[in-house]
């Protein structure tokens, strides 16, 4: 790898831990104004302090995040369809390697659906963003899609497209968790990030996920849903933060959430992992 990819894939993960939590916000790029998202730079003001990277497209970046911050940017470059859609898969690269560069970010990110109509058409996609990825030193993170398909989310499935998508030179891949992810892990040779997938029923199962996904060999999260349409966020994010870097049990981690609302508000400090 040259020096530049070299620098943007160390910014995206701790230099302690070797993991990361992504903050995922790029949700309305087919889904709208999904509900605690209705006002991106709202929602992720607060979050700003705990999110190694966050990830969205090119129009929230622009509209609704100050040029000063200091996080890395995972920038969605894949797109083209809404939740109207019958089918989901049909998406392609909207926004070219040259704007990720003039926008200054650390890797771009695209779904492939593998096993959906669209499958040749994502997977052709994502070899070519990688030829241009490679030529300018931009990391690419494949997104393992599964549309409105949830159930789709096992261990066989996801190998496959894991595997798939780092055969096709993604630097990174995200996908779901799922029982036996270890056998998804030992069969994609790049980081693997995990995605937390529609808003879990307590905060306990949130960083259930998270242990389990780093202690199967995860290299850390790109959550969304399930940190910002938390009821705290913050706990939650910082809660996350521990298991992912400091590999709290679950147990602590809820510790942490607990110390956290127990603070009164505005004591709170950024207090990193
Ligand atoms: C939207 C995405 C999301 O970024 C990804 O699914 C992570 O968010 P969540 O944790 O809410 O699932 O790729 O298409």
């Amino acid at each position: 790898m040259d020096w530049g990819m070299r620098n943007r894939m160390a910014r995206m993960f701790n230099p302690n831990s070797g993991h990361t939590v992504m903050l995922a916000v790029d949700h309305g790029y087919f889904m709208g104004p999904t509900r605690r998202l209705e006002n991106v730079g709202v929602t992720l003001a607060p979050l700003l302090p705990y999110a190694d990277v966050i990830a969205l497209t090119r129009g929230i970046l622009r509209t609704s995040v100050p040029p000063t911050v200091e996080n890395p940017v995972l920038l969605r470059v894949s797109g083209g369809v809404t939740v109207l859609h019958e089918d989901l898969s049909d998406e392609m690269v909207t926004t070219p390697i040259e704007e990720a560069l003039r926008l200054n970010v650390c890797a771009v990110a695209m779904s492939v659906f593998v096993g959906a109509p669209h499958e040749h058409e994502t997977l052709t996609a994502l070899g070519n963003l990688v030829s241009d990825g490679e030529a300018s030193g931009m990391p690419v993170v494949a997104i393992t899609a599964v549309g409105k398909e949830l159930e789709k989310r096992d261990a066989r499935y996801l190998s496959l497209a894991c595997r798939v998508s780092a055969e096709l030179g993604a630097h990174i891949v995200k996908t779901y968790y799922c029982e036996d992810f270890s056998r998804v892990v030992e069969g994609c040779p790049v980081p693997l990030v995990v995605a937390g997938g529609p808003k879990l029923d307590n905060d306990e199962a949130v960083l259930k996920l998270a242990h389990d996904a780093i202690a199967a060999g995860a290299a850390g999260l790109d959550m969304g849903r399930n940190i910002w349409q938390s009821d705290h966020p913050v706990a939650m994010i910082k809660a996350l933060r521990a298991v992912v870097h400091d590999r709290a049990t679950v147990r602590e981690g809820m510790e942490v959430l607990k110390a956290e609302l127990a603070t009164p508000k505005g004591t709170r400090g950024p207090a990193l992992a």
